[in-house]
């Protein structure tokens, strides 16, 4: 009886809860201009949503020590799973402070800035002028130039799919575990 309803009870609150995990919709189309910032998980300025709500870019919390990871994760599914994040060297990736933004920019495309001003990561090799994002449900978060040729792309840029259990802080930078 009692744990029956024990687990009605977190049903219903977990139901409860869904409306505060609404994130930013997108059409997909993000403006040069454009920023995000690590804050409260659910809060609809650390994220973006791909138009069916599929995937989320933005900023995912790192245990409970006020740092994040940006990344690209399934929206839709319990687990959050991530598929990609920013990375310097492969598997090693910035931790982000708390407060920190990530910025859409014409000529250094995405820019992970700490609060304290330090560039902790930008995306790689832009050759050209980024005209906006495209992030489509396919999970991949693109950069275009005015005639929609592509100038960088996360599926590009890839990271081995990690688990949160499998990121190891090293120093203020975090490494998926090497066997
Ligand atoms: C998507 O949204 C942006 C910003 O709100 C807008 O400028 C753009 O025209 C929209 N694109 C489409 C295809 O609706
Ligand atoms: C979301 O984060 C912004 C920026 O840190 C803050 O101003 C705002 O109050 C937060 N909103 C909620 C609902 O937590
Ligand atoms: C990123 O965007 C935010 C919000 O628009 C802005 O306050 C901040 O100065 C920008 N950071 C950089 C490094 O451009
Ligand atoms: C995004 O999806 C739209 C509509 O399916 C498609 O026209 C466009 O080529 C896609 N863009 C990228 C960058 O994949």
């Amino acid at each position: 009886m009692e744990m029956a309803f024990t687990a009605q009870l977190l049903l219903l609150s977990s139901l409860f809860l869904q409306p505060v995990l609404v994130l930013s919709e997108t059409n997909g189309s993000i403006a040069v201009g454009g920023s995000l910032t690590a804050t409260a998980e659910g809060n609809s300025s650390s994220s973006w949503l791909s138009p069916s709500g599929d995937f989320a870019f933005g900023f995912r919390p790192l245990g409970n020590n006020d740092l994040f990871l940006l990344s690209i994760w399934y929206a839709k599914i319990p687990d959050r799973t991530i598929v990609w994040y920013a990375n310097n060297k492969p598997a090693v990736a910035p931790a982000a402070p708390l407060g920190s933004t990530v910025n859409l920019t014409a000529h250094s495309g995405l820019v992970l800035t700490s609060p304290q001003g330090e560039e902790l990561w930008k995306s790689e090799t832009i050759v050209g002028v980024v005209a906006n994002g495209v992030f489509n449900d396919t999970g991949n978060f693109v950069l275009e130039d005015d005639s929609s040729k592509k100038l960088w792309e996360s599926f590009k840029n890839p990271t081995d799919t990690i688990l949160p259990g499998q990121i190891i802080e090293t120093g203020g930078s975090l490494a998926s575990r090497q066997d």
